[in-house]
């Protein structure tokens, strides 16, 4: 924290009539076991779980009691989260700190046919966009596009990082039972050659078609994995006319992608009004496009837009991304939970959670408030997960008997496209089990009693009694699907785009903006700088400037 902003005064949340009459709530309900809930009110489940279109929202295994849920709706009322969700969806230039509209809503917006802003229709411009998306993806799918030689493209690469990768890459592999089978797509991010390289590996130039997708077209990794993979191509492929056939760009930046040698009329545009994080809506879908066809991508889109409706006319007490977002503040500010758990039971969902890492670290991981003043408060957890299946043998131990709170979402689809019924039983078994276990947990006389049974001696059992005890009391949602369909994602994703909304706004944040990512950027720019001779380097502090320098000594000449 700099001088300035300590001299600021205190933002003022945790002193508001909402914030402390929570504050006192959370000193009597933190004696309560969710065990007592349950058994006080058999009709808990049906109170407090709701339903949107083929997603049902199960949040009745949280700490939580009939004074507590109203008692953070005052919470939002109190932030008037209605009237910034108004200013969401009408475009006010929320990013304030980049003077931005923020607009993806506008992407899936299927009402309306004018959204002005700045005295242009934006929704136009995403129709212009999304129509063109079409054409390319048809062409592509129907074996149309020809590459050089004349052979239909066979294999999608997307080049981008961050929101230009995470998105598409984690819808792409949700919807795989929807995607063309005669066409494979691979996601390359990481500046780590290999990346690269074993991705190109096994590829034909002549049948290989490559997306530039960044908003920005100034990100390193992009571009240089890009110019990579321009080099490959053109070591086979050496008439240049012939990118054109090869190459697309998405971005916002024109100028730098016809720089980079990609034709006009294959440049896809976004604009600054969408983030990066919440992007796969637009032209940044491309590969979602290709992948699984238009018509499918227009579901995905009516799933968020399903969702928004939902946000916008729902009141707070039934208003699934708003209970979500309270639940979390409810956890992450009084009871001290710094970790959320994402568990989905669907093998397509694996990069799930690392998708919403970056959405909701991103966003929330800020320490200033929204006039710059350092909060008083803590902000976004770590987002952490995994599928859940393969979680159980690896963290849930921590998750059950370790010293942390750390709510989770299970996320479970009822059928799956191809199921085999005792695989998928077996699944949805380990679901119900697992939020189960972590609810009640396991008294010392229910396992005093179960060792009793397995025939254990009295020594045994007073010596393995502390060990077997789980306190239980864990909290969860839990969302059940029909099936993991391109409408039913949508709404899951625009669910918790909203819910991380909500909670930027009850912290006083700017959840669209990411300073912080900026410094590295650019320290890793001069850093690049320096490795390029080897003279030793001297203006960095100790630890940095040793290891440059070893690293220096040590590669090879
Ligand atoms: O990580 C910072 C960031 O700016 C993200 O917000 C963004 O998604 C990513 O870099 C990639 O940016 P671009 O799409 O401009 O290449």
């Amino acid at each position: 924290m700099n001088r300035d902003q300590a001299a600021r005064r205190p933002t003022t949340l945790t002193n508001t009539p909402a914030w402390n009459a929570l504050q006192q709530h959370y000193k009597s309900i933190a004696q309560q076991h969710m065990r007592q809930l349950f058994n006080a009110d058999p009709q808990r489940f049906d109170r407090m779980h709701l339903i949107c279109n083929d997603i049902l929202f199960d949040y009745s295994k949280n700490i939580v009691d009939e004074t507590t849920l109203p008692l953070l709706f005052n919470l939002a009322r109190q932030a008037d989260v209605s009237g910034w969700i108004n200013r969401l969806f009408s475009g006010d230039k929320i990013n304030h700190t980049e003077q931005r509209s923020v607009l993806h809503t506008a992407l899936r917006n299927l009402n309306d046919s004018t959204l002005m802003v700045d005295a242009e229709n934006l929704l136009a411009k995403v129709q212009h966009e999304l129509a063109r998306m079409e054409t390319i993806s048809d062409a592509i799918r129907s074996r149309r596009w020809l590459g050089c030689n004349q052979q239909p493209i066979t294999d999608i690469v997307n080049i981008g990082i961050g929101g230009s990768d995470l998105g598409p890459k984690m819808v792409t592999e949700a919807l795989r039972p929807y995607a063309a089978h005669d066409l494979r797509n691979h996601f390359v991010s990481n500046l780590d050659e290999n990346h690269i390289l074993d991705t190109l590996e096994y590829l034909k130039p002549e049948t290989t078609l490559f997306i530039i997708s960044s908003k920005s077209f100034s990100t390193i990794e992009t571009l240089m994995n890009g110019q990579t993979a321009r080099r490959w191509f053109q070591t086979t492929v050496k008439d240049p006319t012939q990118l054109r056939h090869h190459f697309l760009a998405v971005t916002t930046n024109q100028q730098a992608a016809v720089e980079f040698g990609i034709p006009a009329e294959n440049i896809l545009q976004i604009w600054d009004w969408v983030g990066g994080r919440y992007s796969l809506w637009s032209a940044i879908g491309l590969p979602i496009a290709i992948a699984i066809g238009m018509d499918n991508f227009r579901e995905l889109l009516r799933g968020g837009f399903e969702a928004d409706m939902h946000f916008c006319t729902t009141a707070l007490e039934k208003n699934i991304p708003v209970i979500m977002a309270l639940l979390g503040i409810w956890y992450n500010n009084f009871f001290g939970a710094k970790n959320y758990a994402i568990l989905p039971y669907d093998e397509h969902m694996k990069s799930f959670s690392a998708y919403l890492q970056q959405a909701d670290m991103e966003s929330n991981g800020k320490s200033v408030d929204r006039e710059g003043n350092p909060v008083g408060y803590s902000t976004g957890p770590v987002i952490f997960g995994e599928i859940g299946i393969k979680g159980q043998h690896a963290f849930y131990q921590l998750l059950h008997q370790g010293t942390q709170l750390i709510p989770a979402d299970f996320l479970a689809p009822i059928t799956d496209h191809k199921p085999i019924a005792e695989h998928h039983r077996a699944l949805m078994a380990n679901v119900f089990a697992q939020t189960e276990a972590l609810m009640k947990g396991r008294t010392a006389d229910e396992v005093m009693y179960e060792m009793k049974q397995q025939g254990l001696s009295k020594e045994q059992i007073d010596r393995l009694l502390p060990y077997r005890v789980f306190d239980g009391n864990r909290p969860s949602n839990t969302f059940l699907f029909q099936t993991l369909a391109p409408r039913t994602l949508g709404s899951l994703i625009a669910f918790y785009e909203h819910k991380i909304f909500v909670q930027g706004i009850i912290w006083n944040l700017n959840s669209f903006d990411q300073w912080g990512v900026e410094l590295g950027k650019k320290l890793s720019k001069e850093i690049i700088d320096e490795l390029h001779h080897d003279a030793p380097s001297t203006h960095h502090d100790a630890s940095t400037n040793g290891l440059i320098n070893y690293y220096k000594r040590k590669r090879p000449g």
